[in-house]
């Protein structure tokens, strides 16, 4: 009969319990998070969950070490590994967060071996990729977050621009979740209007630069990496899903030919469902947008084959 879903948490920092807590306070399963610290995803986890009577929610979220307690999970979420410091760049936490990346997505497929998992740890296309080799399960049914996030960053900044609600712009970047990630203006609309109709172009040039840095300019300010807005991501892909909704998402896919690449994972647009990634969209480029999605799959080219020296 009908059971909740059951999503598993790996990694019970900011980002990882964030996660746990939108994921509850949507209801939109049972969770799970789980550390390789002793206690804190316990703590967290009952935590979250004594909120539950006073927001509603009947989400059973539990804390553990042991993968064993998130067999039969429908869904993976992976958020372990080290975080940016100031000054770092994503690529630089690349082998370290390989191995611990490789270890988890193991051990997680070993105790469910029919979830999709959905990918956050930085270099977050180069870890989407380390976990296909890890767990050895079909590439649709794992997928990264970047672009949501890429692209709520390039939203709100527009909305903020034009004045308007950030519900009314519609906007997505693509490439690598990198500081050479390509904002797509062209493709970006206010209430189905061009925004390049509604804004002078210098205008668009600084956003777009700012969003390449977003995640670097909330680095700079507290410190740490991003956590609020990346669970908010990762919570609106974990819903598209476990509701099959066949979501038009930029994210983290794997490319079998598409925009001429085949092999690895990198942001593009996407049908996101039920069983993971359905398919890959393909949009026309310009040769400046096509030159610049080269260069940033580029990046990710070569941050891989860095991985495979190591
Ligand atoms: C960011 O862009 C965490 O990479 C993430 O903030």
């Amino acid at each position: 009969m009908f059971r909740r879903p059951k999503i598993t948490v790996v990694g019970a920092g900011a980002t990882g319990a964030t996660t746990a807590h939108l994921l509850a306070l949507k209801d939109l399963g049972d969770v799970v998070l789980l550390d390789v610290v002793e206690r804190v995803p316990q703590g967290k986890a009952l935590d979250i969950w004594e909120a539950g009577p006073i927001e509603g929610f009947a989400a059973r979220v539990t804390g553990t070490n042991a993968y064993e307690d998130t067999a039969g999970s429908d869904l993976v979420v992976i958020t372990a590994g080290m975080p940016r410091k100031p000054g770092m760049s994503r690529d630089d936490l690349l082998k370290v967060n390989a191995a611990i990346v490789g270890e988890v997505a193991q051990k997680a497929a070993a105790q469910s071996p029919d979830a999709v998992f959905v990918v956050l740890t930085n270099p977050a296309d180069v870890m989407a990729y380390v976990t296909w080799k890890a767990t050895g399960l079909p590439p649709a049914r794992i997928l990264g977050q970047a672009g949501v996030l890429d692209s709520a960053r390039f939203r709100a900044f527009l909305a903020d621009a034009l004045h308007i609600s950030p519900k009314d712009v519609s906007a997505f970047v693509m490439g690598g979740h990198g500081d050479d990630m390509v904002p797509l203006v062209r493709y970006s609309y206010a209430g189905g209007i061009p925004v390049e109709r509604l804004l002078p172009k210098a205008e668009l040039d600084a956003i777009v630069e700012r969003t390449r840095f977003g995640g670097g300019e909330v680095l700079q300010l507290m410190g740490s990496s991003a956590f609020y807005a990346p669970a908010s991501s990762l919570a609106e892909m974990i819903a598209a899903i476990l509701h099959d909704e066949h979501r038009l998402l930029p994210l983290i896919a794997y490319l079998n030919g598409e925009y001429g690449y085949s092999g690895l994972y990198v942001g593009v647009p996407a049908v996101l469902g039920g069983g993971g990634v359905e398919r890959v969209v393909e949009v026309d480029f310009t040769p400046e947008e096509q030159a610049a999605f080269a260069r940033s799959v580029g990046s990710v080219q070569k941050l891989l084959a860095l991985l495979e020296e190591s």
